[in-house]
């Protein structure tokens, strides 16, 4: 069998580089991938019940031969699983099947496995290599780049972490045949962020091929992904471990999104649509001050409707919480919420000073807009 077209990104960090390949139908042909790493004799699989009786033998039975073992350690879907107790039975299993420090990881699924797999091998025997093979469309555009692994504790999201870099990844687009539709558009949510911030003929290529987009086109969708993994591999390339503030830039529509997520105990919107509507706040806010017009904000209301996420706040939210989360978020300093702001469409900015009025008054136009 033709191995298919794929499309190489990539991620330049000294001894830490790697390649990130993009395309469909790769899962079948990954032996092609592995083999010039010369990984270890044994193979430990970590996926979800949803995604391993889909893909798992497909990869296991790639991972296997020329004498190398593989085994699947599943954990149940959902962000529940990316915790210590499940980090802690998965160090059990993999000592149950003799992994030492020769074993590597292989990360199977969306950005809950990713970050959990990720964990697991940054800190198994020290840590061993890792490979990840995204299924999600956000861990395809978003978690795979990066190398930030990590559990969650009690009420504190990401709390316990480490940048570690898999050697390899594999983007398979089709199997984002099998996600859930609102799964799919919750990813595009940050597909559209990538050109808002950093890349305005990549915007207008999105607004051009949203069609193309809805319905899967590999046509549209490899250069798409291979995008935006070229537009975060460039900002991860240049601040690694979020040091310089470049790496900001991605939390884009997020310190919005973030209050929006814990008003609502994480229940009521995906983490991608939370983004959309938080990026139509973000930019009704750098409206608010001046930096950018209307046409902007309704162009990118626009777009992200057209792709079928939301945009308007409901009416029933409380928005004088909202800004007090915003001001506990994490990444607020004593108090002063920062925020990532537009200022033309592929440049956007960090903003320090902004009144608590101006935020509320900028989430009282979200309610109305567009
Ligand atoms: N490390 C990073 O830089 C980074 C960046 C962004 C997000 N994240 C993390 O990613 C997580 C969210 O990731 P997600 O949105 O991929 O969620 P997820 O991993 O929970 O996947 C969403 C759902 O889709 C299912 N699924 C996955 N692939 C499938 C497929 N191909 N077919 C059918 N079902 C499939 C999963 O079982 C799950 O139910 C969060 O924990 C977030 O913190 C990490
Ligand atoms: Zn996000």
């Amino acid at each position: 069998m033709t191995p298919p077209q794929a499309q190489e990104v990539r991620v330049l960090l000294g001894a830490r580089s790697y390649s990130i390949w993009i395309g469909s139908g790769l899962l079948e042909h990954l032996a092609q991938w592995l083999e010039p790493l010369q990984l270890g004799p044994l193979a430990v699989v970590i996926s979800d019940e949803n995604v391993a009786p889909r893909y798992g033998s497909q990869v296991l039975e790639a991972l296997c031969g020329s004498g190398r073992k593989a085994v699947m350690l599943t954990v149940p879907p959902g962000e529940p699983s990316k915790s210590p107790l499940w980090l802690q039975r998965l160090w059990e299993q993999m000592l149950r099947h003799g992994a030492d420090r020769t074993c590597f990881v292989v990360a199977l699924g969306g950005g809950v496995v990713g970050d959990l797999a990720g964990m697991a091998a940054a800190t198994w025997a020290r840590g061993v290599p890792w490979v990840q093979l995204p299924t999600t469309l956000l861990a395809q555009v978003d978690s795979s780049v990066g190398g930030k692994v990590g559990v969650n504790l009690p009420g504190a999201k990401n709390m316990v972490g480490a940048f570690w870099q898999p050697k390899l990844v594999v983007a398979d687009i089709q199997v984002l045949r099998s996600l859930p539709q609102r799964e799919y558009r919750a990813g595009l949510a940050e597909v559209v962020k990538y050109g808002v911030i950093l890349d305005e003929s990549f915007f207008a290529q999105l607004e051009q091929n949203a069609s193309g987009l809805l319905q899967l086109d590999p046509q549209v969708l490899i250069p798409t992904v291979a995008r935006c993994c070229e537009l975060k591999a460039w900002v991860v390339g240049q601040d690694e471990r979020e040091s310089s503030g470049l790496r900001a830039v991605l939390n884009y529509g997020h310190t919005f999104a973030h209050a929006l997520e814990s008003a609502t105990g994480y229940q009521r919107w995906l983490h991608g649509e939370a983004v959309s509507l938080g990026m139509n706040c973000a930019a009704l806010l750098a409206r608010e001050l001046g930096q950018v017009d209307q046409e902007f904000c309704l162009r990118q209301a626009r777009l992200l409707k057209q792709l079928g996420l939301p945009v308007q706040l409901p009416q029933d939210l409380d928005l004088e919480q909202l800004v007090q989360l915003m001001r506990h978020d994490k990444k607020a300093q004593a108090g002063r919420i920062r925020f990532v702001l537009p200022k033309r469409l592929g440049q956007v900015e960090l903003v320090a000073d902004v009144s608590q009025e101006q935020v509320l008054r900028a989430l009282q136009r979200a309610q109305q807009f567009p």
